[in-house]
């Protein structure tokens, strides 16, 4: 046993990414078109039209990038794979210039000493999948995903121990299907709960299949998890927040590690005629599907109190749409939310340049939370600090917002490790600078700097921040020098 309170030695010190925020190079070696490369073409819909079609050209540099992981020392990378590189059209012919792109970055992070933990989507269908069939709405697409799955397992399952099915499924099907501001661009909350019933059934299938064909590993999904508080002591406000919480983490969570959907919200959905049909083959497929661990994406939670008693004029309203709790007052008087909760600013929490809340206690109150109620090892999958960088004239960036960012959420897991929850490992979000789906190239989370902006793909050179100097120290130490 280590003693408490330390980083254990196989601790997986990580950074991590997604396809389309870094690869570019949308047509190279035959992959297809995904809905992003289509979605982020739709004048309005990203800043300044910024799109993923150079990216960072990780596609053509990343050898150069694994050797910057290499020098920091990094223990794991997660990244993910473009599934319409693997299978173009989304369900025909394997594109083998494709799988070859993903054998070749695996073996190169292998021989810099970095384990590989590999996304299966971070959000980039094949568009073709979409056209033919309707996308997560459709069942044909988990029979897809499950032929995929099986490609990537067979192919790559020796070189790869960790695998994530699905990153943060409720960001996804919330921005894609109810609020219009990711693909597919739809606005209507019943097919947003419908076509997420489709992708859980996707990932109880490719979990399955998963530990058919590759025995010695492990799976999970990647959640966007944050913690929701009761505004005030008050009774009504502290059901409020059980009611968020089950809205906003339970929905997910429960469904991936037990099989079932929370019954107070599935009521709701019900009474307001937008819950998802479950069939009896549905509940079998769910409960027969058992994650190895529960990836973690953190950037925080939220606050509510109950949606009788609000009183604005004493507590802000929160009117923006925000992936990690849904505020919805917007559409068509189908608001579960008014039902359920209202959500209200938090006064003690900071939060940052993008007006995202700060609160590291709410990471170990993440970690406390999923363990006790689902006891499944959790590895974070990402958490990281967006901010509007400056490089300074001889290639500097002075990051330490980042770094005290990053000091005090990794302190709160050293809490949690404390605690006796088990924590696998910590893919910061990112490694590199890339693309924000909906902030373009200024918001920047790397330890390494990549000169471009949201207008000029300039150069594309590599710059380590001081963040990436102070992570190596922190990696080499075990996290004792924190
Ligand atoms: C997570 C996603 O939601 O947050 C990442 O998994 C994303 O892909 C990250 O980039 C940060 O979000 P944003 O909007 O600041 O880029």
């Amino acid at each position: 046993m280590e003693p408490a309170n330390q980083f254990p030695h196989d601790f997986l010190w990580g950074a991590a990414s997604a396809a389309y925020q870094i690869e570019g190079a949308p047509h190279a070696d035959g992959k297809g078109p995904s809905i992003w490369d289509t979605f982020a073409k739709i004048p309005g819909k990203t800043k300044n039209g910024t799109n993923g079609d150079v990216a960072v050209d990780h596609y053509h540099r990343y050898h150069e990038d694994v050797a910057l992981m290499g020098q920091l020392g990094l223990k794991a990378y997660r990244f993910s794979i473009a599934w319409s590189r693997i299978i173009p059209d989304g369900d025909g012919a394997v594109n083998e210039a494709g799988l070859q792109f993903y054998a070749d970055l695996i073996a190169d992070l292998k021989a810099h000493g970095v384990e590989p933990v590999v996304t299966l989507y971070h959000w980039d269908l094949p568009q073709a999948l979409q056209d033919k069939y309707g996308g997560w709405e459709s069942r044909k697409v988990v029979d897809a995903f499950a032929k995929y799955c099986r490609v990537v397992f067979e192919r790559l399952g020796s070189a790869v121990k960790y695998w994530v099915t699905f990153n943060e499924q409720n960001v996804f099907t919330a921005l894609g299907y109810r609020w219009a501001s990711h693909p597919p661009n739809v606005k209507d909350i019943k097919r947003m709960y419908a076509a997420n019933h489709v992708v859980n059934l996707a990932n109880a299938t490719a979990i399955n299949l998963f530990h058919e064909l590759v025995p010695g590993g492990k799976i999970g999904p990647s959640f966007g998890y944050g913690e929701v508080y009761p505004a005030t002591s008050n009774p009504a406000d502290v059901l409020a927040a059980v009611n968020a919480n089950q809205f906003n983490n339970d929905w997910w969570m429960d469904v991936y590690c037990r099989g079932t959907y929370p019954v107070k919200i599935m009521r709701t959905l019900q009474s307001l005629n937008i819950a998802p049909e479950v069939t009896a083959a549905d509940d079998q497929l769910l409960k027969s599907a058992h994650p190895d661990f529960i990836g973690l994406n953190y950037y925080h939670g939220g606050t509510v109190e109950a949606p009788t008693h609000h009183t604005p004029t004493t507590t802000k309203q929160l009117t923006n749409i925000d992936p990690y709790l849904m505020a919805g007052d917007a559409e068509n008087g189908l608001s579960p939310e008014k039902l359920l909760f209202h959500s209200v600013e938090n006064p003690d929490l900071e939060k940052t340049a993008f007006g995202w809340e700060i609160d590291p206690v709410g990471f170990r109150v993440a970690f406390r939370q999923l363990y006790e109620k689902y006891q499944l090892p959790i590895l974070v999958t990402e958490n990281g600090l967006g901010a509007l960088d400056q490089l300074t004239e001889d290639h500097q960036v002075h990051d330490d917002y980042r770094i005290k960012y990053l000091q005090q959420h990794l302190l709160a897991l050293k809490g949690a490790l404390d605690d006796g929850v088990p924590v696998l490992g910590y893919c910061a979000w990112s490694f590199t600078d890339l693309l924000s789906w909906l902030n373009g190239y200024d918001k920047r989370y790397g330890f390494v700097y990549v000169d471009r902006n949201d207008t000029d793909a300039k150069d594309l050179a590599r710059y380590p921040k001081d963040s990436y100097y102070w992570y190596q120290k922190v990696i080499a130490s075990d996290g004792e020098t924190l």
